[in-house]
């Protein structure tokens, strides 16, 4: 496990049936990215490839919505996403499309090795079919009336009423979309990845990180979510997955194959191959070897994705590649949480969204305070949200306040007392340093403090830590800030001028650090700084490498002597009208509500949690045993729980609806395993779950009559 020396990059291929937004950037984009840039200015060999998934039922039910085709769809929304990656600045080395012919030939490639390798079994099953229409069902293409709440619109696959996994032939009435008749039952044929097979060794590549008892990668760097969904997975045994499907868009099955016909590549089958064809018309265009990076031992592949990808990146493609053979695995999968937007889920068809194209329209030339934001709120563990408040306020108070004010300060001063020419830096001049640098004052050790902390953000990246590593460099400029405040060179210019030398000059070092190492996060700061410096532009080729063996031999990072430009601001503020604006805008476009007052009574619920974050609960029957009023408090007692096998007090905001003596052997319910609160002076070790009407009268969730304590809930 030598540090590699080629990185093969990706990020997850948006479906083009729909614009890309906030959601999309901050989960697989804006952490490849930094990523990215990261390693390039760490001198290394990187492909970052990406492009449009093109197939698949999001594409042919948006086209049968808007009247349209499939065809028709992408190109709309192929062009508009890249535009919009573009605009924001997403450094891709090539976005593609799984349209592109070399998509479909590799595509084929891949099925037809791994069908004549006997990589797939096949399976008969019955399916609808449209006789009018003359093709199979897919499940999204079927309605009917849900055999579990009567809602007449449920899908093949899904009830959204209820929200009950179907099949569609429990559907009652069932009828195809597309015609409106009543679909009949046809046998169909297809051929499925037999996953059951590969769980040996995925189990060992996840939990191990090894391959053929070598190891192949650290475990402990991958996200503790990503390897828990795998394990669940993995837990519950893997199952056959069918990998064709009976469609008329997509991938073709290899025609020569017998029963090709009609036949299509599932999407999940096709579109990470994706990744592959993109590699080779990459290499193709730039004199290249795709081996190289695909095949390459020393090449390390990761994997950027949104958690609603993980089992496709972590178990099944990696079980494709492997019986293709020589291909690299991933090294890590490195999958964000989902933003939320102002509380909701961020949904396409309800509208509920901040859309990239419109956001780079309403504001052209903000694009690194959106990036900068995204960074800041990136659900790396978990779940974010994206408001336009906190937008404002990030840019404000950290962009404006911090960054833009340090860098103005240091470049409007060198202009000011030496025409823009960097003073002199005298060695034997002592300045004050930031109490946190640990350094009485700054004398020759000044610039070590600057090293210290580019090795912190370099640490931060390495872990993909995206979050802190924003953080540190932020604390590069505050530092920056303090060491100005600290020696106020505008008060001291008439009376120390050497000191306010070397203050301004220690400055400009931090500017142009700050100029290198901005590039990772906001590039179009990184060029505007650049210019005023009157520097070249960062080209990500290694330049934070060579500002870091500068710094370590205490060199500085720009001379005495060189001129720079004039200051412009980096940043504006957000104005309030600004921010109220895009809250309209985004109340305006909401159709979610118009679901709420529906017949059905659809009720919002909180965004989606995976089975993982429920089964992190430890859910415990139990009985109250005593109960007391918590002083100066009008809602809260004070309980004890009997679980069996333990007491816990449990403070509980449930005086308003229950008097203290008719709880005693109430049996409740009891998370057992909740981090300890002090309330009012008491640790609350565990909550009881209760329900609230509209009213917000509370009632007992409690477990069947009879049920002894400590008892599992789940
Ligand atoms: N289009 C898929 C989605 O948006 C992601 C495909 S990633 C790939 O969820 F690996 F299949 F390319
Ligand atoms: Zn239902």
């Amino acid at each position: 496990m030598n540090p590699p020396n080629k990185y093969l990059i990706t990020s997850a291929l948006p479906y083009a049936n729909g614009p890309l937004h906030i959601g999309h950037l901050a989960g697989a984009y804006l952490s490849a990215d930094a990523f990215v840039r990261y390693l390039r200015l760490s001198g290394k060999d990187v492909a970052y490839i990406c492009g449009s998934d093109e197939h698949g039922a999001a594409i042919t039910i948006r086209a049968m919505k808007e009247g349209t085709t499939p065809q028709e769809i992408v190109d709309r929304y192929h062009e508009q996403i890249r535009d919009a990656f573009e605009g924001i600045g997403i450094s891709f080395d090539i976005y593609h499309r799984t349209s592109a012919p070399i998509h479909h030939e590799t595509s084929q490639d891949f099925f037809r090795t791994l069908y004549e390798n006997g990589s797939f079994t096949e399976q008969e099953t019955d399916q609808f079919f449209d006789v009018e229409a003359n093709q199979f069902l897919a499940d999204r293409y079927i309605v009917g009336t849900c055999p579990k709440c009567g809602y007449e619109e449920a899908y093949g696959d899904q009830c959204e009423n209820c929200g009950s996994t179907l099949s569609p032939t429990e559907l009652i009435n069932p009828t195809s979309t597309i015609s409106g008749n009543t679909p009949v039952i046809r046998k169909t044929k297809h051929w499925y990845l037999p996953l059951e097979k590969h769980e040996d060794w995925l189990r060992s590549f996840i939990l191990d990180g090894s391959l053929d008892g070598e190891p192949h990668h650290y475990v402990d760097e991958w996200k503790k979510h990503v390897v828990g969904q795998c394990k669940s997975w993995l837990d519950a045994g893997l199952q056959p997955r069918a990998i064709t499907r009976d469609l008329n868009w997509g991938v073709d099955v290899p025609p020569e194959i017998e029963g090709a016909e009609g036949k299509k590549l599932y999407v999940w089958m096709d579109a990470p191959i994706g990744y592959v064809s993109a590699t080779k018309q990459w290499a193709a265009d730039h004199g290249k070897n795709w081996e190289d990076y695909w095949k390459d031992p020393e090449t390390a592949l990761v994997h950027f994705i949104g958690k609603d990808n993980i089992v496709f990146h972590c178990l099944i493609f990696p079980a494709i590649l492997r019986e293709y053979g020589e291909f690299n695995l991933p090294i890590n999968v490195p999958a964000n949480q989902f933003v939320n937007l102002e509380g909701k889920k961020v949904s396409t068809s309800k509208g509920w969204a901040v859309w990239i194209h419109e956001y780079l329209q309403d504001f052209p030339d903000r694009q690194d305070e959106l990036r900068y934001y995204g960074y800041k709120i990136m659900p790396e563990q978990r779940d974010s949200d994206f408001t336009w408040k906190g937008y404002q306020e990030a840019v404000n108070n950290e962009l404006v306040n911090n960054l833009a004010n340090f860098i103005h300060r240091v470049l409007v001063l060198t202009n000011k007392y030496y025409d823009g020419v960097v003073p002199e830096f005298d060695e034997s001049i002592s300045i004050n340093a930031p109490q946190e640098s640990g350094l009485p004052t700054w004398h020759d050790s000044e610039l070590l403090d600057l090293f210290d902390r580019l090795h912190e953000l370099r640490t931060y990246l390495k872990a993909y830590d995206f979050r802190n590593g924003l953080k540190t460099l932020m604390e590069v400029s505050s530092v920056g800030n303090q060491i100005l405040q600290l020696n106020e060179p505008w008060k001291r210019e008439k009376t120390d001028p050497d000191s306010v030398k070397v203050v301004i000059n220690l400055g400009l070092q931090y500017v142009t650090a700050l100029s290198v190492v901005s590039r990772i996060f906001l590039p179009f700061t990184s060029d505007k700084l650049r210019d005023m410096l009157g520097l070249s532009r960062i080209r990500e080729e290694g330049e934070f490498v060579d500002i870091m063996d500068a710094l370590s031999e205490g060199k500085h990072l720009l001379p005495s002597g060189h001129q720079i430009n004039k200051s412009e601001h980096l940043f504006t503020r957000v104005a309030d009208e600004d921010i109220e604006k895009q809250i309209l805008k985004l109340e305006n476009s909401d159709s979610s509500d118009d679901h709420e007052e529906g017949l059905n009574g659809t009720v919002e619920t909180k965004p989606e949690a995976t089975f993982d974050d429920f089964s992190k609960l430890d859910l415990r029957t139990g009985t109250i045993i005593s109960a007391e009023k918590v002083k100066k408090a009008d809602k809260l007692l004070k309980l004890t729980v009997d679980l069996g096998f333990e007491r816990r007090t449990v403070v509980s905001g449930i005086a308003e609806s229950y008097k203290p003596d008719n709880l005693i052997g109430q049996d409740i319910v009891l998370v057992a395993n909740l981090a300890p609160r002090k309330i009012r002076g008491v640790e609350s070790q565990g909550m009881i779950l209760l329900a609230e009407d509209e009213k917000g009268n509370l009632g007992f969730v409690s477990p069947p009559k009879g049920w002894s304590k400590g008892d599992v809930v789940r």
